[in-house]
């Protein structure tokens, strides 16, 4: 039998996700027509012999629930639960602290997942090479641009035996183009090494303190750390690669990262185009007195799209929004209850819900070619090249056009804005 735990962070994180997660937490936003998290949980309700999937985190029990309660609807077969942190343990933290549930059952592999990634999950195949390598734990890997290698934890791997030799988080020097998706799966055993490395961090953290109590406290170490606060790249990942413990799977489809709002609509687009690859038929297709659909395109059925408007690819368009006649929406997250009027254009964008764009109003962001634009927010000062983001319940007035810019909620706009965040 085997189990998965996602791990969905808490309310003080997915800070970068901003303005959307002022709104719900990030893991319940929608990609590709659903909630970011729900495609890991699809992915895993085909590994085969899969029994439960935990979600721990920090949020208050009750976020989940409802989204739960559907998934159990949906797949039957799986058990979930939601168990909450009593403080951000950290990424490997929440999964050593309720090890006991965990391990309920006995499951022979445990898979960890992270929510702000979106990716073909190829699980299956990462659970044969992981049984056939029968070490203590396999990380997913991707290549990456090798300018970019920085941003991510590296790992070094052995090419024949698929060995982790190193393991380092955001190396400042180059060390490998390999870098870690935020997927892995472990055997039971990790719980013991998992209490070594907190040991040893425990002893860490009381060295510290003795120091702190010797020489005062510095002025960074302002946050009060939880003792039982464990890291799983710099505290787990790396311990195991240098124990020869920690296998690598390259995941050969695609992988992103989700951790700013605008790289939701990059992840949109990736779980539409492979819903059209897999002929799902919640897509969109043009009919006789529907719109003109092109590409993959998502339209809730409580949505009303004017026939003369022109959708997609890569469109997003969720419950109750009302799209008039000669309306151009391209690459795009239209949230609920959202009304876009007569001959408006929302191109490379995330559209907030209630948000009301006027006549002739459009919403235009850039295009993202690579992964590493996303976060090129900012520069001098002055957004550039980026998608453009309402933020819930953000008036357009009639014929304005706002570019390249972050609108955060409830504002006005009665003039056009380029390349700039709007508080
Ligand atoms: P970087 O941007 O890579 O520096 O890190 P981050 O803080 O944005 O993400 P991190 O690698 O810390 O988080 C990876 C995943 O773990 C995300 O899905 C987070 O929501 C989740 N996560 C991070 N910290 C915690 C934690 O303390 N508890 C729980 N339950 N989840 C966490």
């Amino acid at each position: 039998m085997n189990k998965a735990v996602i791990l969905v962070g808490g309310p003080s994180r997915a800070t970068r996700f901003r303005p959307l997660s002022m709104h719900l937490p990030q893991p319940l936003f929608p990609v590709g027509g659903k909630p970011i998290i729900w495609h890991q949980i699809k992915a895993l309700s085909m590994v085969k012999d899969l029994k439960e999937i935990i979600l721990i985190g920090f949020f208050e029990d009750f976020i989940f629930r409802p989204f739960l309660n559907r998934c159990q609807e949906e797949f039957p077969e799986i058990a979930f639960k939601y168990l909450r942190e009593y403080s951000q343990l950290g990424t490997a933290g929440g999964f050593f602290h309720f090890r006991d549930q965990i391990v309920r059952g006995n499951p022979k592999n445990i898979f960890m997942l992270y929510t702000d990634i979106c990716c073909s999950f190829p699980l299956n195949d990462l659970l044969s090479q992981h049984e056939r390598h029968g070490r203590l734990g396999t990380i997913m890997v991707t290549k990456v641009d090798r300018s970019s290698a920085h941003l991510y934890g590296c790992v070094v791997v052995d090419n024949e035996t698929k060995l982790a030799e190193h393991y380092v988080e955001k190396p400042e020097t180059y060390v490998s183009d390999l870098a870690s998706t935020g997927v892995f799966v472990f055997s039971q055993e990790i719980f013991r090494f998992m209490a070594i490395a907190l040991e040893k961090r425990i002893d860490e953290f009381e060295n510290e303190r003795a120091k702190e109590s010797a020489y005062g406290r510095s002025e960074e170490s302002d946050e009060v750390e939880d003792v039982n606060r464990l890291r799983l790249e710099q505290d787990v990942l790396r311990q195991m690669a240098a124990e020869k413990k920690l296998s690598a799977f390259m995941c050969t489809g695609f992988w992103r990262q989700i951790k700013s709002a605008a790289s939701a609509v990059p992840a949109n687009a990736l779980y539409l185009k492979k819903a059209l690859g897999d002929n799902e038929s919640f897509l969109a297709k043009t009919t006789a007195d529907g719109p003109e659909i092109t590409g993959a395109v998502y339209i809730h059925p409580t949505a009303q799209i004017h026939p003369t408007a022109v959708i997609g690819p890569n469109v997003s368009i969720h419950a109750r929004v009302v799209v008039g006649p000669g309306v151009r929406i391209n690459d795009s997250i239209v949230l609920d209850n959202v009304s876009i009027k007569d001959n408006a254009a929302v191109l490379h964008a995330i559209v907030g819900w209630d948000c009301r764009i006027g006549k002739w109003g459009r919403v235009e962001g850039s295009q993202i070619t690579s992964p590493d634009d996303i976060d090129e927010v900012t520069h001098l000062g002055v957004k550039v090249n980026s998608i453009c983001i309402l933020g819930e319940d953000v008036q357009v007035k009639d014929e304005v056009f706002i570019r390249n810019s972050i609108v955060l909620p409830h504002k006005e706009m009665a003039g056009n804005k380029h390349n700039e965040i709007i508080m």
